[in-house]
């Protein structure tokens, strides 16, 4: 039988883990994803403004006292932001019933939006402009179709509006 959160539309017991929650769509989908998240789920948010974050735990937990709300800031362009994000994943605690793991990698950035497709030639320039960005949101495209034919047990959606 179908667990109740599932009827309802929700992800039942779920470990949750949501990346560029700070600002944005990221925290706009932690705010509705909340309320999808059975009591007992975790749900990990991450991004590099730990202010911004601390925020929206307490706005969730105020909101939703049965869900435990995790933060971890990190920038997950750097090899140490990513491995702090690892660590965080390997201590959560595992909820009773786990239902489902959601892993929702939504940190991104325009660059600087200011520079056209010329002015990119740059390989040490630090800031990516719309070339690049394109160029990485197409390679994920593709990453995630392979991964969603090579691993049939995992859900994979490649979101772009
Ligand atoms: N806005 C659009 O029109 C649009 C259209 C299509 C797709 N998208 C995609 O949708 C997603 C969200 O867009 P948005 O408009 O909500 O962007 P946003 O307001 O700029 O938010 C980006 C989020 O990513 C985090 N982030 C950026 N760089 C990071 C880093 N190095 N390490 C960790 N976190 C980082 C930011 O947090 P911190 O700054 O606190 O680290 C922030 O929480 C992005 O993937 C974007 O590419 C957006």
């Amino acid at each position: 039988m179908e667990p109740e959160s599932h009827k309802e539309g929700g992800f039942g017991r779920t470990v949750c883990v949501l990346t560029g929650a700070s600002r944005g769509f990221g925290r706009s989908l932690a705010q509705l994803l909340a309320g999808l998240l059975s009591p007992g789920s975790v749900l990990l948010l991450t991004a590099r403004n730990e202010e911004a974050l601390k925020q929206l735990e307490a706005e969730l937990v105020a909101e939703h006292p049965g869900l435990r709300v995790v933060w971890v800031p990190a920038d997950l362009g750097s090899d140490a932001g990513l491995q702090q994000l690892l660590g965080a994943l390997r201590d959560l605690p595992r909820p009773e019933g786990l239902q489902r793991l959601l892993l929702i990698n939504n940190a991104a950035t325009l660059g600087d939006v200011s520079k056209g497709f010329l002015n990119l030639s740059d390989p040490a320039e630090p800031f990516k402009g719309w070339a690049l960005y394109c160029a990485g949101k197409a390679a994920r495209a593709m990453l995630f179709q392979v991964l969603a034919a090579e691993e049939p047990s995992v859900r994979v959606l490649s979101y772009d509006p």
